[in-house]
């Protein structure tokens, strides 16, 4: 166990199993683990800062060297003001190495006492990112399996009522339905399935 803080930041939008595999792995290896959301994204975001501070929390309660901060401005600045020693980041695939390697060499640059590591989630997360996740569900595809259940249970409340979500299956009702009309046609999807 590596003693000191490391920093794991990002966007979480919405936190996936890859990410929740990392945070586990990471857990492990340093005293104290600190998952940081950025505040200041400048894309717009499915989930609020607040939305996935609470996802975070929930899906972090048993790991007790793992906290859940928000953060914003530039990331160093931050690792520095909790006194970080180390930044935490994911490589899924090969795709990642090249912005992961600018970001970290950058970082370096901006701040050279903090060093930054890179793990690998387990391989059956190695096509799992928020992007397409948000992707699929909007477009009323199955999420199981890719993110955590209270993760799922989120996307369903953000979706609905346009989307209902079965076990393993997301009936989508057509985007220009009124909702007057939305359960007759629930019944008739029903019937059909
Ligand atoms: O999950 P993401 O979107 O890949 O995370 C990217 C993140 C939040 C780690 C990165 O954009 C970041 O650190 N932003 C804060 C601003 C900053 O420090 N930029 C310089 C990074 S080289």
């Amino acid at each position: 166990m590596n003693e000191g803080i490391a920093i794991y930041p990002g966007s979480f939008d919405p936190p996936t199993n890859g990410h929740l595999d990392l945070i586990q792995r990471g857990s492990k290896i340093f005293e104290e683990l600190v998952v940081a959301i950025l505040r200041n994204s400048e894309k717009s975001p499915m989930f609020s800062v607040a939305e996935r501070l609470e996802m975070l929390r929930a899906l972090t309660a048993d790991l007790k060297n793992v906290r859940i901060d928000t953060f914003n401005g530039l990331m160093v600045e931050y690792a520095k003001s909790i006194d970080a020693v180390c930044i935490l980041r994911g490589i899924r695939a090969i795709s990642d190495y090249e912005y992961e390697l600018q970001m970290a060499l950058m970082n370096r640059k901006l701040e050279p006492t903090l060093e930054t590591v890179f793990m690998m989630p387990a391989d059956k997360y190695s096509y799992v990112s928020s992007r397409l996740v948000r992707e699929v569900a909007q477009a009323g595809g199955p999420v199981k399996g890719l993110v955590p259940e209270v993760v799922e249970q989120k996307l369903r409340e953000k979706l609905d009522p346009a989307y209902r979500f079965h076990d393993a299956n997301i009936v989508a009702a057509p985007a220009d339905e009124k909702k007057s009309d939305r359960k007759t046609s629930d019944k008739k999807r029903k019937k059909k399935a």
